[in-house]
């Protein structure tokens, strides 16, 4: 469903001032810019859904920032960045394989790829394709095409609260020296989590673990980056105040998320013309 263009600028003004609090100094010629997600499930002049996102995107490729605002008690549906085996021109659909059109909707071929190619993902959320010695995902033996890496992310939390909920029983912790390395504490059952999703994300998630993220000391994990590596499902539900973080990857490739509630989430937000006063 749609937002309404005020009601979009709504959302606009509230993730400016959300923006502004947790300390970046935000122009007036940012507030604009910002980009509401309503995940395609806000119902026109209806504000009382939780499913929503506030991002500022600062795209310079091959590298992308986002600042990610969540309003209070907001949640991130659950999603992951699914690697995508782009097959040549012509291929059959390999056993184990979709169409990626089937898990998200409004894909469209990117034109660096040779036109008519396949874009396929695996059914199974937590297949892992095979690496090869450079630590690269190549397709599975037998199987022709190239694979482009879903997007690795981390959340550097700047104000705020939120849950994490993952499928992973550790999270990727590193100094920027050395290689990141497992690390188990802080991430406890998803059943212990501080805040949760509704009713129908927590009941359809995958994840089944929870990590807090905050910037105070009183936090499980203070202030520090959460690595997330593709195909990681994830889902995030901030706290009463709000929560803001920097989101830092390399590539972003959005329109290929895979959300677990595919098939009602939209990835791309519709807007639509105001109604004209009676
Ligand atoms: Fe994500």
């Amino acid at each position: 469903m749609p937002l309404y263009e005020s009601e979009y600028r709504q959302f606009q003004d509230a993730y400016y001032d959300l923006f502004r609090r947790a300390g970046f100094p935000l122009t007036e010629a940012d507030r604009r810019a910002i980009a509401v997600a309503d995940f395609g499930l806000a119902t026109p002049g209806d504000r009382d859904s939780s499913l929503r996102l506030g991002i500022l995107e600062v795209h310079l490729a091959p590298f992308c920032m986002k600042l990610l605002g969540w309003l209070p008690l907001d949640t991130l549906p659950e999603h992951r960045h699914q690697s995508v085996l782009v097959l040549p021109p012509g291929s059959a659909i390999p056993e184990g394989f979709v169409l990626l059109e089937h898990f998200a909707r409004g894909f469209r071929p990117r034109p660096v790829d040779a036109p008519g190619s396949l874009y396929v993902v695996p059914v199974d959320p937590f297949f892992l394709f095979p690496t090869d010695s450079f630590g690269q995902e190549v397709p599975p033996e037998g199987l022709a095409g190239r694979v482009l890496r879903g997007k690795w992310e981390k959340f550097t939390p700047m104000y705020g609260e939120a849950t994490l909920y993952t499928t992973r029983d550790h999270i990727l912790r590193g100094d920027g020296k050395t290689e990141y390395l497992r690390d188990p504490s802080g991430v406890k059952p998803a059943s212990a989590g501080r805040y949760r999703p509704p009713k129908k994300d927590w009941d359809t998630m995958l994840s089944r673990y929870a990590v807090e993220l905050g910037v105070d000391g009183a936090q499980g994990l203070v202030g520090s980056s959460v690595l997330l590596p593709c195909n990681t499902p994830h889902l995030v539900v901030a706290g009463p105040t709000g929560f803001v973080c920097i989101e830092s990857s390399l590539e972003s490739f959005d329109e290929a998320d895979i959300f677990t509630r595919h098939d009602e989430i939209m990835r791309a937000t519709e807007v639509l013309p105001d109604l004209p006063l009676p």
